[in-house]
């Protein structure tokens, strides 16, 4: 990390140790449970950011191109519909497709700043790099945070747009998914602005699993990364090539399942978390659910959240919505 040739800082609204402490919180809480479960942020170390980068390049994995498709037909009607001065991205990962919506902004009305929300530092300082070679005029801000619970803590000022992209919206279960629209909307307040969404749409499995599922086994070794977090973390001794990668559609919820199921009966220990757990042979480990919606689902979910619809754009084959919604 070499923050002196991108002329960028990385905010921390991460408290000190807050990492950390989450993770031992969630690992404790998690995998303690009758079917054991993680959290999907702690992915994203840097090669876990690596590798999330290598999937969306698959041939199987057709959302990030299918947005990136999106938004380079409909980004400049994005931006009339709603002209921003600060753009405002949550998880914003690597930020490839940002310029597509960079672009369209600042062809639409005065955008002046570009604040990217990601909990892996190597993302955003990598991404903000590239940003700020390309994007010399706009003020760029790097915020560390966690996108469930600290979006308080950005910008309030001027007229915004918070991006969303990439489904991440789907990796939370309905609850939190209700908790994180009301926090945005919250945050739209009264000065106005919107809220751009990206969501998976509901497919026939035989599309979405092979996203998920892909032949080379580059998702199953993101899946898996997720233990060797743990063991540099917590200084666990997961046999991680001993976990196998699965991927279900729950036709009942609509989403796609990922697991890591143990090939052998194991014995773990988590010093730095307290705690040693058992694996029966077979047994599953919950890692991610990624939700597919349907367009009156996205509406219902926005509405609740007192956001409304003014604009919702897919692709042609209907396998992606990018919706576009401001305060009631
Ligand atoms: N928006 C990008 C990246 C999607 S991957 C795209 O469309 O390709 C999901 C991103 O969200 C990762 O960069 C991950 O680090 C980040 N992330 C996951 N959970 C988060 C949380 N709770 N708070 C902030 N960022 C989070
Ligand atoms: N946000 C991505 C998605 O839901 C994350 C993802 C893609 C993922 N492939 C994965 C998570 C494989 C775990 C395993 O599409």
């Amino acid at each position: 990390m070499n923050l002196l040739t991108t002329a960028l800082e990385i905010v921390h609204h991460l408290p000190p140790h807050y990492l950390e402490r989450t993770l031992r919180e969630d690992v404790r809480a998690g995998l303690t449970k009758p079917v054991k479960t993680l959290p999907p942020k702690w992915f994203y170390d840097q090669r876990g950011s690596e590798l999330f980068e290598q999937i969306t390049q698959l041939p199987e994995y057709f959302p990030t191109r299918t947005e990136r498709r999106i938004l380079a037909d409909h980004a400049a009607e994005m931006a009339a519909a709603s002209p921003a001065e600060t753009l405002i991205e949550l998880g914003s990962g690597s930020s490839r497709k940002t310029p597509l919506l960079l672009d369209a902004l600042k062809d639409a009305g005065p955008l002046r700043n570009y604040v990217a929300v990601d909990v892996s530092d190597t993302a955003l300082t990598e991404a903000n790099g590239e940003l700020s070679r390309d994007y010399p005029d706009l003020a760029l801000q790097a915020v560390a945070a966690d996108f469930e619970s600290q979006l308080q803590l950005l910008p309030r000022d001027g007229r915004r747009m918070i991006a969303f992209l990439g489904g991440t919206i789907g990796n939370l279960e309905p609850e939190a998914r209700a908790d994180f629209l009301e926090q945005v909307r919250e945050l739209l307040g009264q000065e106005g602005g919107s809220l751009l969404l990206g969501t998976g749409l509901v497919q026939p499995p035989e599309i979405l699993i092979p996203a998920y599922d892909d032949p080379t086994g580059v998702t199953a070794d993101f899946n898996r990364n997720v233990l060797r977090v743990l063991n540099a973390e917590l200084e666990a001794d997961f046999d991680v090539n001993a976990f196998e990668h699965v991927a279900v559609w729950n036709g009942d919820e609509e989403w796609i399942e990922m697991r890591l199921r143990a090939t052998r009966a194991m014995h773990v220990r988590l010093p730095g978390a307290g705690l040693e757990i058992d694996f029966k042979r077979g047994e599953v480990l919950r890692t991610e659910v990624s939700a597919k919606f349907r367009p009156e689902g996205i509406a219902a979910e926005l509405a609740a959240a007192r956001l409304t619809i003014v604009g919702q754009w897919t692709d042609e084959d209907e396998r992606y919505a990018m919706t576009l919604a401001e305060p009631l």
